[in-house]
C-alpha cells in the first residue's frame, strides 16, 4: 500500500502515526525523495561576504545535485558541474574573480555564462547557451539564502518574517566554532519527527527542562511549517520583542522554525543555529549544524546555551525508536492531540504529497 491523503488523518484526535515501514524500508526511503526537491537552505549571506565561489556539498548531498553561489553583482545559485565533461568546478570557498574548470581548462564569469575554452576554434557553433552554466531558483531571507532544484511555490515568508524578522539574523556572522556534522543511525524522518514537539522534553532533556517552561511551550501550524515557542523561566534570557509584535508581553526563549522537509531554524536572543538534516539512508541520516551569533555573550545562558547535550540527548532516542522501528509487534500509533500537532502537520504533509490518483 502506498502512502495517500488518507494515511493520516486531518483530525489529530483519530488520526494514526506513520506506518513503520516509512523508516525502515529502502523503498519507502527512495520514494519520499522528490520531497527534497523544493527550497533548500543553502547559506548565510555573511559566508558570501569574504568569497565570490560558495560550493554547496550539503545540497549535493540531499538532492544529488552539485550546486555553488556566485556572488558578482549580485548572488546567483549555479549548476557546479563544468558544461564540457562534466567535472565538479569549485570543490572549495573561495575569492577569484573567474571561475576555471580544473579538467581542461575552461573559464566561466562570475555571473555563470562561458568565458573561455582552449582549443575550441575550430568547434562549430560555439559556444552556445548549452556551455552556460544552468541557473536555479535562489531566494534570499532573513539573511538566508535558499535554492530549489526546480520552480517550486513559495514558502510565507513574509508571515514569518513578521514573526522572526526583529531578531534581524542579516547582521549575524558564522560562528565555524560552533558546526557540527553527525551521522545518526536513524531514518531522517525520525529526527524530523522528534524536532517536531517538545513532548519529550522533561523525559530526555533534564537539562533544557530546567531552562524551558514546560507549560508555556507552544505549537503553531502553518502551510509549509511548524513553528514552536519556548518560554523562559522566571529571570532567565528572554527575547527583547519590539512593541507590536505579535508575541509582545510573554518571556519567550527561542523560536524554534522548522520548514518542510528538512530544515531547522533555532532563534535564540544570542543568534541562531541551523540544523540541516541529509537522509543517507532508510536508517541513516546526517546532521548539519550552523551557528551564526549577535552576541557571544548570551550563547551561554539560557535554552540556547546546552545545545550539544539537547542534541546527544536527542539522538539517543531516535536512534532507539529506529531499532524499535524493526519490530513485527509495532506499526503505528496515536497523536497526543495537545502535544503532537508539530509531528500530525509533517505526516499530514507528507501524505498529501502522495494523493492517490
Ligand atoms: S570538464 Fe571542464 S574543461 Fe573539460
Ligand atoms: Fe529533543
Amino acid at each position: 500500500m502506498a502512502m495517500s491523503e488518507t494515511l493520516i488523518d486531518a483530525d489529530i484526535r483519530k488520526a494514526r502515526t506513520l506506518p513503520s515501514r516509512f523508516y525502515t524500508e529502502p523503498i519507502e526511503f527512495e520514494r519520499l525523495k522528490t520531497v527534497f526537491n523544493g527550497w533548500q537552505f543553502a547559506a548565510h549571506t555573511s559566508e558570501l561576504e569574504t568569497h565570490t565561489m560558495l560550493p554547496l556539498p550539503h545540497i549535493q548531498d540531499i538532492t544529488g545535485e552539485s550546486v555553488l553561489l556566485l556572488r558578482d553583482q549580485e548572488t546567483r545559485s549555479l549548476s557546479n558541474v563544468c558544461t564540457h565533461r562534466g567535472m565538479r568546478l569549485a570543490l572549495e570557498p573561495c575569492a577569484k574573480k573567474t571561475l576555471q574548470c580544473r579538467y581542461h581548462g575552461r573559464t566561466f564569469n562570475l555571473d555563470g555564462t562561458f568565458r573561455h575554452m582552449p582549443e575550441f576554434e575550430q568547434a562549430i557553433e560555439f559556444p552556445s547557451d548549452e556551455d552556460n552554466l544552468h541557473q536555479f531558483p535562489l531566494k534570499q531571507w532573513l539573511g538566508m539564502y535558499f535554492t530549489s532544484q526546480e520552480e517550486v511555490p513559495d514558502l510565507p515568508w513574509e508571515m514569518l518574517e513578521e514573526r522572526l524578522g526583529f531578531v534581524s539574523p542579516t547582521s549575524f556572522t558564522h560562528d565555524a566554532h560552533r558546526d557540527r556534522d553527525h551521522t545518526i543511525d536513524a531514518n531522517w524522518l525520525l529526527y524530523v519527527d522528534n524536532y517536531l514537539e517538545g513532548f519529550h522534553i522533561p523525559y530526555v532533556h533534564p537539562e533544557l527542562n530546567q531552562a524551558l517552561d514546560y507549560s508555556g511551550y507552544s505549537t503553531e501550524t502553518f502551510d509549509g511549517g511548524v513553528l514552536q515557542i519556548g518560554k523562559a523561566m522566571e529571570g532567565d534570557v528572554k527575547f527583547d520583542l519590539p512593541p507590536g509584535h505579535p508575541d509582545e508581553g510573554q518571556d519567550i526563549a527561542a523560536y524554534y522554525l522548522w520548514l518542510f522537509p528538512n530544515m531547522m531554524f533555532n532563534f535564540y536572543p544570542w543568534g541562531l543555529s541551523v540544523n540541516v538534516v541529509i537522509p543517507v539512508s532508510h536508517k541513516q541520516c546526517r546532521v548539519l549544524y550552523r551557528g551564526y551569533v549577535s552576541d557571544a555573550e548570551l550563547a551561554g545562558q539560557g535554552a540556547g546555551s546546552v545545545l550539544d547535550t539537547v542534541e546527544e540527548q536527542d539522538q539517543w532516542v531516535i536512534e532507539e525508536v529506529q531499532k524499535g522501528m524493526a519490530s513485527n509487534a509495532y506499526d503505528r500509533g496515536r497523536y497526543s492531540p495537545t502535544r503532537e500537532q508539530g509531528v500530525h502537520h509533517f505526516h499530514r504533509n507528507l501524505s498529501q504529497l502522495f494523493v492517490e490518483e
